[in-house]
C-alpha cells in the first residue's frame, strides 16, 4: 500500500484522480456558470430576445482574448436573470455540476450591482442565490455567498450595494471585488471595505494577471487594504517582498489557470508552480465555467498536464484551498483529513 502511494503521489495524475477528490471551490462566480441551454432556456422563459437560438449560435458568441473582452460578452448576457427563481435555478444547475466534480464545499462570488442596475431588485437576487446556498447539502456540499463589487462602477454604488446587504448580513460570509481593474484600483473602495471589515466580514479582491498597475494593485489590496485572500494575484511573483509578505500571513491566492489562458494567453502555470514552490498558499479553481468550459477539476488536470505536475502537487493545491477557506478550523481539519483518507485509500 505505502509502496503504491509512493509511486502514485510522484507521478501524474488522472482526471479520475483528480474529479474524484474531496475539493473546495472559492473563486468562481455564479453568473459565470450560465450554460447555454439554461441561458436559452431562461430566455424563452422570460421572453428576452439574446440574438441566439441555439447552443451553438451562443457559443459561437464567446469570442474573448481580454478580460475587457469577456466582460462585454458576460454582462449582456445577465439579462435573462430576472425573477428569484431564475437566480435559484441558475446556483443550483452549478452546485449539481460541483457535486459531479466532488466539490463539498463552496465560496461562491455574486454580482449584486449587475443586476440591481438593470432593475432588479437587491433582495430577488439574495433570495434566490440563497434559496440554493440553503439546499446545497441535499447534495452533500456546503455552500456560503461572497458578494463581490463591480470595480468599473463609482465607490458610491459600491456603498449603496453594501447597505443593501447589511440587512442580509447572515446570508454572506465575505465582501470581494471584481470587473474590470484597468483604471479601478483597491484603494478606489478604501472606504467601503473598511466598513465590511469592521462590520466583520472576510474580504477578498480580484487582482487580475498582467494589469497595468498589478504590482502596485496587489500592493494596495494586501498592505492598504488587508485583504483576507487575494484572487488570481499571480504577478505577486514579480516581487519577493509582497510574496514574504503573503507566506508569512498565510493569505492565499485562488487561481484560475483555464481562465488566465483565454483572457491573457498563458495559464500562467510558472508563476502558480513557482509560488507554491515557495510555500505560498496557492488554489486551483474554476472563475467563469460556463464561458471557459472548465469546472475545478479540469483547471487542476489542465494545469497538471501542460506542467507535468505530480500527483503530490495536486494534492496540496486542492488542501491549500481547504486551508484558506473562510471556516472553522475543526472543519478544515475534517476536510483535509477527508483527502488524506482518499489518496490513502485510491487504487
Ligand atoms: N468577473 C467574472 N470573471 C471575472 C474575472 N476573471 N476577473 C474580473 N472580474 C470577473
Ligand atoms: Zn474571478
Amino acid at each position: 500500500m505505502i509502496k503504491g502511494m509512493i509511486i502514485l503521489l510522484s507521478e501524474q495524475p488522472t482526471l479520475e484522480f483528480i474529479k474524484n477528490m474531496p475539493k473546495a471551490e472559492l473563486h468562481l462566480h455564479l453568473e459565470g456558470t450560465l450554460e447555454p441551454d439554461l441561458k436559452l432556456k431562461l430566455a424563452k422563459r422570460n421572453h428576452i430576445d439574446i440574438g441566439q437560438n441555439t447552443i451553438e449560435e451562443v457559443k459561437a458568441a464567446y469570442e474573448f482574448d481580454s478580460l475587457t473582452s469577456f466582460l462585454n460578452v458576460y454582462y449582456p448576457a445577465m439579462n435573462v436573470l430576472q425573477k428569484e427563481e431564475d437566480f435559484y435555478e441558475l446556483a443550483m444547475a452549478y452546485l449539481a455540476k460541483a457535486k459531479e466534480h466532488h466539490v463539498v464545499y463552496a465560496e461562491l462570488f455574486f454580482d449584486p450591482q449587475a443586476h440591481t442596475s438593470r432593475g432588479i431588485s437587491f433582495e430577488t437576487v439574495i433570495n434566490g442565490y440563497y434559496r440554493a446556498i440553503e439546499n446545497s447539502h441535499t447534495l452533500g456540499i456546503h455552500s456560503s455567498l461572497i458578494m463581490c463589487f463591480l470595480r468599473d462602477m463609482s465607490a458610491e454604488s459600491a456603498a449603496e450595494t453594501f447597505e443593501q446587504a447589511l440587512p442580509y448580513q447572515d446570508k454572506i460570509l465575505g465582501i470581494g471585488l471584481d470587473s474590470d481593474e484597468r483604471g479601478n484600483p483597491p484603494e478606489k473602495f478604501a472606504e467601503v471595505f473598511k466598513k465590511a471589515e469592521d462590520a466583520g466580514f472576510n474580504i477578498t479582491m480580484h487582482c487580475d494577471i498582467d494589469q497595468e498597475q498589478s504590482i502596485e494593485n496587489i500592493r494596495q489590496a494586501l498592505m492598504d487594504i488587508g485583504v483576507d485572500r487575494l484572487d488570481h494575484g499571480t504577478n505577486i511573483v514579480e516581487d519577493q517582498k509582497l510574496v514574504d509578505y503573503v507566506k508569512e500571513k498565510g493569505i492565499g491566492l485562488t487561481c484560475c489557470p483555464v481562465s488566465n489562458s483565454f483572457v491573457v494567453d498563458d495559464m500562467k502555470g510558472k508563476e502558480i508552480i513557482e509560488l507554491l514552490d515557495q510555500g505560498v498558499k496557492v488554489t486551483i479553481h474554476s472563475d467563469d465555467p460556463a464561458y471557459f468550459q472548465s469546472y475545478v477539476s479540469d483547471d487542476l488536470f489542465a494545469l497538471s498536464q501542460k506542467y507535468e505536475l505530480t500527483s503530490s502537487q495536486v494534492i496540496q493545491l486542492v488542501k491549500n484551498a481547504f486551508d484558506i477557506a473562510w471556516t472553522t478550523d475543526d472543519n478544515k481539519k475534517l476536510y483535509l483529513d477527508s483527502v488524506d483518507k482518499y489518496v490513502e485509500n485510491f487504487q
